[in-house]
């Protein structure tokens, strides 16, 4: 598999492939993640609950993502990384968000960042991109904006706010985002949108016309124990699993049964015996 690029990923639009993505926030996961030829590693700020266990994305700083965005970057070969914009990282000034986007390439090592938000952002995602930096944009239900929303809604039911979304898209494209992330909005609106943009919609919650999927990784790996949504399939349940083993490791240290010969060092008798 070749290095996956913006160019790659609108081929793959234009070809009817679809682009697979996924999150994963630590070193040995993003080896998988690229191992199995995903082809983009989101560094999401969903690490705020499924690492860090915070209720919402709105606590993760820029120094969480960046410190997650180097593990990630370090084990990914031919993925495409890219790095969230957490909270109030590009709220503020379109001169702090280019700083802040720069931050996530130059010192995390990411290819691309994603911001949340509709036409309101498109000032800033033209700035940041400005600055050479590719930018995903993520419109939809934004967990930033949950207290907004009053709490994790499907967006876009109502043709008023169904029109903003495919409004917000455009926008998005026009100021030359190159990814769409739509999360949870009714399917037959997603493939609505991904009709009218030429640049890729990845879907979450969003149906099967997107062109191309994400999921948090410790969802459908079944390892995270909070609130899973309606739209994830766990393609493993790991959980139990990882239990086990490690009642088992209890069981074994108790007992006195690990570590048995087999884990551990010798030390010659000759050595041994001049021991004090
Ligand atoms: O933070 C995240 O994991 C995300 C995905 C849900 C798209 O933004």
């Amino acid at each position: 598999m070749s290095k996956v690029t913006t160019a790659l990923l609108k081929d793959k639009k234009l070809k009817n492939q679809k682009i697979s993505m996924l999150t994963a926030y630590d070193y040995s996961l993003a080896g998988m993640v690229d191992a199995a030829g995903i082809d983009m590693i989101l560094v999401g700020d969903s690490l705020g609950m499924v690492v860090l266990g915070y209720e919402s994305t709105l606590p993760v700083t820029m120094e969480d993502m960046i410190h997650h965005t180097k593990a990630v970057a370090r084990a990914a070969k031919n993925s495409m990384v890219v790095a969230d914009m957490p909270f109030l990282s590009y709220h503020v000034s379109r001169k702090e968000s280019v700083r802040n986007a720069g931050r996530l390439i130059q010192e995390g090592g990411a290819h691309a960042v994603k911001l949340e938000g509709g036409q309101e952002r498109v000032d800033t995602v033209k700035a940041i991109i400005d600055a050479q930096i590719p930018v995903v944009a993520h419109i939809g239900l934004t967990p930033q904006s949950v207290n907004q929303f009053g709490g994790f809604k499907v967006q876009g039911k109502d043709l008023e706010t169904a029109n903003k979304l495919i409004a917000d898209a455009k926008s998005l494209e026009a100021a030359g985002a190159f990814c769409i992330v739509l999360e949870c909005v009714p399917a037959l609106l997603a493939k609505r949108i991904t009709e009218e943009v030429g640049v890729p919609t990845i879907g979450i919650g969003a149906g099967q016309y997107c062109d191309g999927q994400v999921l948090v990784i410790n969802d459908m790996l079944g390892m995270f124990t909070g609130h899973i949504p309606k739209f994830v399939k766990k393609f493993a349940d790991l959980q139990p699993k990882i239990i086990e083993a490690l009642t088992a490791y209890k069981e074994e240290v108790e007992a006195g049964t690990f570590p048995s010969d087999e884990y551990a060092f010798t030390i010659s008798d000759e050595v041994l015996e001049k021991l004090y």
